[in-house]
């Protein structure tokens, strides 16, 4: 039997994924094959009251030994954490997570990794001259079928790949589902389709278009896009076309469109039956993935050659009869099945315990070309955050 090893975790904020990614973090890691990790929970915070982060301790069935604070700064200073999950709105994640590098703790945190491109170049040099894990909690990278797609890509399978399709829609009617403080629309809570649903586009963009290149001939992609404003004047749509520079070697310039909405959805009927909602192409063939883009469970693999495989990627866990439940904001999954976002938690996990100090799927220098991407729309869009928001000072209280 290998060692297991233990992660203490500290959970920043209770809202609606603090909760799922608990959850999740608490199943035991051999239901999913991983028999050398083991995941805890330490301690979580709400910036409201302690009693709010006790009340969310018990809900998801944390340790009794685990201490509920009422503030983020009580939280960065308890000696027996070993890496934060920060699950704040956009707009906070650079406070804190600076918060947290300054403590001396390893940090993951949920995706838009911060409001622009310069937070985050801040925040990578600080972990680094701290020499702390850091990691954008970008969970879908880490998933076993993000893996074959990206294996499928690297052996050849499908040829040469150079274009991508990826669209992330929920089909909500925000003036229903959001009021104008919540943060889905909220200029001063970094609201907006790009950064919360659009990143997911991009991730699927990038996945197959970049992170699959040599690392030594990945290349910013140049960027055109077109926004639709929403009245809080955040974009509820987002159209981004990328063009990855590529030499005649590699099969030339690689082309992704990735698209995002809150309105139209990428999957009207919920069953799937308007087709994938992501398209990779290759010369010999192409891989599509089916709604929810950022928690897929089917692909179809179809090649010229006649070769149709199809593949269903069911998210372990407890398993029926458990009496177990997960999911995200009231929509539970099957019971017994995992919601996905304990592979992340393993990537961190094994991290800390190997030393590396970024995750493997999507490094540092990944995550902030991305973000370079976003501030690029937003830039091409004239679609601006209140200052405070963009800012890289630290300490600044929002
Ligand atoms: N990976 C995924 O699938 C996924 C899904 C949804 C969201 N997310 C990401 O997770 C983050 C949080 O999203 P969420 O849906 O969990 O949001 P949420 O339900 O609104 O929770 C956010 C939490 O942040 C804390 N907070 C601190 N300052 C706040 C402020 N000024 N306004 C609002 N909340 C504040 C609050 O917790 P306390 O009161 O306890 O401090 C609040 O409960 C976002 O970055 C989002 O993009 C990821």
């Amino acid at each position: 039997m290998p060692e297991k090893h233990t992660v203490r975790w500290g959970i920043l904020a209770t809202g609606g994924i603090a909760e799922t990614f608990t959850r999740d973090l608490l199943v035991d890691p051999s239901t999913r094959g991983v028999n050398d990790l083991v995941h805890t929970v330490v301690a979580a915070a709400s910036s409201s009251s302690a009693s709010r982060a006790k009340e969310f301790l018990s809900k998801v069935g944390a340790p009794d030994s685990a201490k509920a604070y009422g503030s983020y700064k009580e939280l960065v200073a308890d000696p027996n954490i070993d890496i934060i999950y920060i699950a704040t709105p956009h707009s906070h994640h650079f406070q804190n997570a600076m918060l947290c590098l300054e403590a001396g703790k390893n940090v993951l945190c949920e995706k838009a990794f911060t409001t622009n491109a310069a937070q985050t170049e801040v925040l990578i040099k600080k972990a680094k001259e701290k020499n702390l894990f850091l990691m954008e909690a970008v969970w879908t990278r880490y998933f076993p079928l993000s893996i074959y797609v990206r294996d499928l890509i690297t052996s050849g399978k499908l040829g040469v790949v150079r274009h991508v399709q990826a669209d992330n829609s929920t089909g909500d009617n925000p003036e229903e589902s959001f009021p104008d403080s919540h943060r889905m629309v909220n200029p001063s809570l970094a609201g907006g389709a790009l950064l919360d649903l659009g990143i997911y586009s991009l991730t699927w963009v990038f996945q197959c278009l970049y992170t699959t290149q040599p690392a030594s001939s990945r290349q910013a992609p140049r960027v055109s896009s077109t926004i639709t404003k929403y009245h809080t004047g955040v974009d509820e749509a987002s159209h981004v076309l990328l063009t990855f520079p590529r030499s005649k070697e590699q099969g030339g310039d690689a082309v992704g469109y990735a698209t995002t909405c809150i309105r139209l959805a990428s999957d009207p009927d919920g069953k799937g039956s308007a087709g994938p909602c992501i398209r990779i192409y290759g010369d010999k063939g192409e891989v599509q993935v089916w709604w929810p883009t950022f928690r897929p469970t089917k692909t179809r693999l179809v090649l010229k050659d006649g070769t149709v495989e199809e593949k269903n990627w069911e998210q372990p866990g407890p398993g029926a009869g458990s009496k177990w439940y997960n999911g995200f904001n009231g929509d539970n999954n099957a019971e017994g099945e995992g919601h996905g976002m304990f592979w992340e938690a393993d990537e961190a996990g094994s991290a800390l315990r190997d030393g590396r100090k970024e995750g493997r799927y999507e490094s540092l220098e990944e995550s902030l070309t991305i973000m370079k991407v976003m501030d690029e729309v937003r830039r091409q869009n004239d679609m601006k955050y209140p200052e405070k928001i963009e800012s890289t000072e630290y300490p600044l209280e929002l």
